[in-house]
């Protein structure tokens, strides 16, 4: 693909968030980079680049996420669509004292101790998997790894963890890429109809668990927030209670899903370091690590500036959106020499694909857990893993991963 015609970081923003540009966002990332590390795109609209500055900004509280007031300030109109005030109900989307509030309701599930209980059932249920992938690749038949494994496992674990029935699983995964095709910013109007209708069934479902629990309490994270909410007070009130089960179960998986992809995506691009995964497994902790920063399930996230604030370079002017290009931090040279080289052996990197400050991901340790035990289990499970043809990413920008990703297992 070719940027070098376009020189305005209007039209280069414009071009990265066009299908060619989502596909492969790197080169884009580059190309407005050269305007600087916090580009002003036009009054209003700001764009952090540089690893330093969207690391400042994500933890500067001036800088707040977008909740229901900037929406209403920035986007007119939003709430006529389910989708948007859904998400506007849950913690991604709330600001102090609210989203303290929520935030400290939920983070009790993944404190680090628990995390590391549920071990024993990520490799219970990465073997089973495993199991069933060699039998429908018996015989060199070619597996999509994204449907039948990266996907599964991610959602096994967090159906454990909310308490949600295996049976139901089906239909989360399309469901999930609708509801958060309504966080990208360019959605035509037929994806927003397809995210209100799965933010709709999405809540339905966990409104109707919910009674369920209320009824008969099991030992599960539904149970125990229904219980905050039916404690009433300030704890968990309105619709708070179902739009956190939804961001918990979507954020919980669309990006476990795609962190796994990469992952195997990148071992058979590197067959040197898939064989150091097979034998000595400690060597996924460097390895996830550097697939997050590398390719970073989520690209990009938003905030909008409550007051003047001073970032390294530029004053984001009250009443700016910025957008914090998480998957361009991560490959600033600045910080990270030749960030297009693959390279588990950087040390320790601390890339930004969790995000910083407040709003850092609830289930980083969650997601580490998964792809650190699944990785080698995979290698050492299938020694001839290898592509089955090319995969496909999905046309998201936001979102990064593959749709597809066949492999043959021997
Ligand atoms: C590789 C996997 C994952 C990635 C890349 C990821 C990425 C992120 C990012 C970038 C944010 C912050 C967004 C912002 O500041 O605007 C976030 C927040 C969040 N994530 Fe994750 N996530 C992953 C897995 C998970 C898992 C497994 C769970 C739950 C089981 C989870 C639950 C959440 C929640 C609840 C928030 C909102 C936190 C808040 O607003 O305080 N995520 N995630």
């Amino acid at each position: 693909m070719t940027t070098a015609a376009v020189t305005d970081p209007g039209e280069q923003l414009t071009a990265l968030l066009a299908p060619g540009g989502r596909l492969d966002p790197y080169p884009h990332y580059e190309a407005l980079r050269a305007h600087g590390d916090l580009v002003t795109v036009r009054p209003g609209l700001m764009v952090a680049l540089g690893y330093e500055e969207c690391d400042r900004a994500l933890r500067e509280p001036a800088l707040r996420v977008q909740d229901a007031e900037s929406f209403d300030l920035l986007h007119p109109g939003w709430r006529a669509r389910s989708s948007l005030r859904g998400w506007t109900e849950s913690m991604l989307y709330r600001n102090p004292p609210d989203h303290t509030r929520l935030r400290r309701l939920v983070s009790g599930a993944f404190t680090p101790r628990r995390v590391a209980s549920l071990a024993p059932a990520v490799e219970r249920m990465a073997d089973r998997l495993l199991d069933r992938m060699a039998e429908l690749g018996a015989g060199g038949a070619p597996v999509d790894f994204m449907t039948e494994f990266a996907y599964r496992l991610p959602v096994g674990v967090i159906g454990e963890l909310l308490g949600v029935p295996e049976d139901d699983h089906g239909w989360f995964r399309a469901a999930a890429a609708d509801v958060t095709v309504a966080l990208e910013g360019i959605t035509k109007p037929s994806e927003l109809e397809r995210a209100d209708s799965a933010m709709d069934r999405l809540s339905a479902y966990f409104a109707h668990l919910c009674d369920l629990r209320r009824g008969d309490p099991q030992d599960d994270l539904i149970s125990a927030l229904v219980r905050a909410h039916g404690e009433g007070g300030d704890r968990l009130g309105g619709n708070e209670l179902v739009a956190n089960l939804v961001l918990l179960l979507s954020a919980g998986f669309d990006t476990t899903t795609h962190l796994l992809g990469h992952s195997v995506h990148l071992a058979f691009e590197h067959p040197g370091h898939a064989r150091r995964l097979r034998e000595d497994p400690a060597f996924a902790d460097a390895y996830v690590e550097e697939a997050l920063r590398y390719e970073a399930p989520v690209q990009a996230t938003s905030r909008w500036a409550a007051e003047d604030v001073r970032l390294p370079g530029a004053t984001v002017p009250a009443g700016t959106k910025l957008v914090v290009v998480l998957g361009a931090a991560n490959r600033d040279p600045r910080r990270f020499p030749h960030p297009e080289r693959f390279d588990p052996d950087r040390g320790t990197i601390q890339p930004l694909s969790f995000a910083a400050g407040a709003h850092f991901c609830l289930g980083a340790g969650l997601a580490r857990l998964e792809a650190r035990l699944a990785l080698p289990r995979v290698l050492r499970r299938f020694p001839r893993l290898a592509p089955a043809g090319p995969g496909r990413y999905r046309d998201r920008w936001l979102v990064r991963g593959h749709e597809r990703l066949p492999v043959v297992t021997g």
